[in-house]
C-alpha cells in the first residue's frame, strides 16, 4: 500500500477511520489516532440542525487538536443549507483555531429517517442536486477541500457512482471514500470492489476504498483489486483500534491479549468521561465496551453486568475485575 496520497496539495497517511453516527466520537477517535489512524471523519452532522442553531449538534462537530487530520462529516439535501453549515463550521475553526482537513459530504447513509428527507444515500438518486451541493459547498470553503462519502449506487439498478463520481468532482470534490455497496445492499455480505477500480480509473482525485476490511489482509486485497489510495476501515475498528497498526505492520503484527483490550476498554470509558460526563459514557460504552469484550471469556456476563451499571466505578470495577483473570489472547 502507499504510505501517502495527496488532497488539495496536502499529504496524508492512507489507512483512515471511516465516519460512524453514535460510535466515532471524540473518545473512539482519539484511540484510533493513538493505534495509529491517519485521517479520522467526524459523526456525520445534520446541516439543517446547525443552521437552526440547534445546541447539541456543534458537540458533533467539535474537533481537537491533537486528533488532526480529521475531517467534519455533514449530511443533508439543500444546497443552501449544506453551504450555510460549512460557513458555520468555518467559523467554528476560526474561534478555536483547529480547522478540519475538509469538509465531508455524506451521500452514502441507507437509514430510513435520514434518506426519506433525501438524505445521505438519496442524494445518489439526485445527481444534479448533489453536484449543486458540493459546488455550493466549495464556493464558500475557499481552501477547504470538500469531500464526498458515497455508495456505489442506490440499488442493483442503480450503480451509478462512477457518474456520480465524475460529475461532483467536476462541481469540485477534492477527494472519494466508496463504500462498495449500493444502498438497498445496507451492510449484507460481500461488497463489490470493481466499482472502487472503475471508479479510480474515472477520476483524478485521491479514492479511498471502504467495506468490509477487518484486516491487513482485507486492507492488502482492498488496494490489490481497486487501485485505491487508501482504505477507510469502519466496524473493523471497534473494538480493536489495533486493526491501524495492523494494516501499517501487517506480518509483524502482534494482537493485543485479553489485558491489553480489557486496559483499552477502560481508557475508551475514562476518554468518554471527559467528553461527555459521567451519566452519557455510563450508558454510551456499553456498545463500546461489548465490543472490546466480544470473543473474550465472560463476555456475556461484562455485557449483562454493564447494563446494570449506573456508576463510572461500577464500570471500572467490572473491568478490572475480569482484567485480573488469566492472560491469554
Ligand atoms: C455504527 C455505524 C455508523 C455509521 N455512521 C456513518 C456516518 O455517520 N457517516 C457515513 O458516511 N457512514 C457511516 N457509516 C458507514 C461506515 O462509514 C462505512 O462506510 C461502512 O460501515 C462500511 O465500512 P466497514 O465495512 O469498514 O464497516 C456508519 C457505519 C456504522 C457501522
Amino acid at each position: 500500500m502507499k504510505k501517502t496520497l495527496t488532497i488539495a496539495g496536502k499529504e496524508y497517511g492512507t489507512v483512515w477511520l471511516a465516519p460512524m453516527a453514535g460510535m466515532g466520537d471524540a473518545a473512539f477517535r482519539r484511540i484510533c489516532k493513538e493505534h495509529g489512524a491517519d485521517y479520522m471523519t467526524t459523526e456525520m452532522v445534520s446541516a439543517k440542525a446547525l443552521c437552526y442553531g440547534d445546541k447539541k449538534t456543534p458537540a458533533l462537530a467539535a474537533i481537537k487538536d491533537y486528533e488532526r487530520p480529521v475531517a467534519i462529516q455533514l449530511f443533508g439535501s439543500e444546497p443552501e443549507n449544506m453551504a450555510k453549515a460549512s460557513e458555520i463550521l468555518l467559523g467554528f475553526s476560526e474561534k478555536s483555531g483547529v480547522y478540519p482537513a475538509a469538509i465531508d459530504v455524506n451521500m452514502g447513509c441507507p437509514m430510513t429517517k435520514i434518506v426519506k428527507n433525501g438524505e445521505g444515500s438519496a442524494l445518489m438518486k439526485s445527481p444534479e442536486k448533489a453536484a449543486e451541493i458540493v459546488k455550493a459547498m466549495v464556493k464558500v470553503c475557499g481552501d477547504m477541500p470538500v469531500t464526498v462519502k458515497i455508495r456505489i449506487g442506490w440499488d442493483d439498478h442503480s450503480r451509478n457512482v462512477v457518474e456520480m463520481a465524475k460529475r461532483l468532482e467536476g462541481a469540485g470534490a477534492a477527494a472519494f471514500c466508496v463504500h462498495a455497496r449500493t444502498r438497498e445492499e445496507l451492510y449484507s455480505p460481500g461488497i463489490h470492489p470493481e466499482y472502487i477500480k472503475a471508479v479510480k480509473e474515472a477520476v483524478s482525485v485521491p479514492v479511498i476504498g471502504n467495506g468490509d476490511i477487518f484486516s491487513a489482509k482485507d486492507a492488502e486485497k482492498m488496494v490489490n483489486e481497486t487501485g485505491c489510495d487508501g482504505v477507510a476501515v469502519a466496524r473493523g475498528a471497534l473494538g480493536n483500534p489495533w486493526l491501524f497498526e495492523e494494516i501499517h505492520m501487517g506480518k509483524e503484527f502482534v494482537p493485543p491479549t485479553k489485558k491489553e483490550r480489557l486496559t483499552e476498554a477502560l481508557r475508551h470509558f475514562e476518554f468518554m468521561i471527559e467528553e461527555k460526563g459521567e451519566r452519557v459514557a455510563v450508558s454510551e460504552s456499553r456498545a463500546a465496551i461489548a465490543y472490546y469484550t466480544k470473543g473474550l471469556d465472560g463476555s456475556a456476563k461484562i455485557r449483562g453486568l454493564m447494563n446494570t451499571a449506573e456508576t463510572a466505578d461500577e464500570v471500572r470495577h467490572i473491568l478490572t475485575t475480569f482484567m485480573q483473570g488469566d492472560n491469554h489472547r
